[in-house]
């Protein structure tokens, strides 16, 4: 069984994606291709995914959507040309609730059932937008996940529905949780540190309130 991964971050090899690509074929006995939306001659991409028996799409959520180079990329792509090809989605995003990446979900469900592929499902990660910057110990339980999701999808073909159920396990933030971070965020201490550190890094938190197309 051949697959194809299509990197779908705008930011191609220097994002989050990069980094959940690169662990979900950590464990692999022989990795996947991996592909790039971005840059790319979209229809040729797509003519060229044809080849493989299954396209996985790993992508960051995007204004709760996928990335336009992603959609561009789809709306390229024909029907399969014959029976049995799959195909099987990845999403993470920055808020930690994978309930924001639900409609996204159906559409991407849709969308390969229109094009005559087999559906293998989205597995979906919320609260990844620090990963590629924190450091590799506070990644580890993620990290594991992937690998075992990447080696268990390299056997059988499928995602392992016990660990993908994992990935998206914060749905929804209770009340209690709601109330905490914005108790936090009042008191200064919430993430807001880490991202003002960042901005502060960049020479840019005196412009963190600056509206360039108001
Ligand atoms: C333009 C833009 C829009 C985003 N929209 C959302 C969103 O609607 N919901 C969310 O949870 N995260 C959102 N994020 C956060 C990204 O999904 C998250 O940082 C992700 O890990 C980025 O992956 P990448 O580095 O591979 O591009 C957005 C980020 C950007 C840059």
């Amino acid at each position: 069984m051949s697959t194809i991964i299509i990197n779908g971050s705008p930011k191609a090899k220097h994002g989050n994606t990069e980094v959940i690509i690169n662990q979900f074929m950590k464990d692999m006995k022989v990795p996947c291709e991996v592909c790039y939306a971005a840059n790319k001659d979209y229809r040729k991409l797509a003519g060229y995914l044809h080849q493989s028996d299954t396209v996985l799409f790993v992508m960051p959520l995007y204004i709760h959507a996928m990335p336009g180079i992603v959609m561009k990329l789809i709306e390229c792509m024909e029907s399969a040309p014959v029976p049995g090809k799959a195909m099987g989605f990845i999403v993470q995003s920055g808020f930690m609730e994978s309930a924001q990446s639900a409609y996204l979900e159906r559409y991407l469900s849709t969308i390969a059932r229109d094009l005559k592929y087999t559906y293998l499902g989205t597995v979906i990660r919320g609260g990844s937008a620090g990963i590629s910057m924190m450091p590799e110990s506070m990644n580890k339980k993620l990290f594991i996940q992937l690998n075992q999701l990447g080696s268990y999808f390299e056997s059988n073909g499928s995602f392992d529905q016990k660990i993908a159920k994992e990935l998206g396990k914060i749905q929804a933030l209770s009340k209690g949780k709601c109330f905490l971070f914005e108790a936090l965020g009042k008191l200064g201490l919430s993430d807001g540190i880490f991202w003002n550190g960042m901005l502060k890094n960049n020479k840019a938190f005196d412009k963190r309130f600056d509206k360039p197309f108001a």
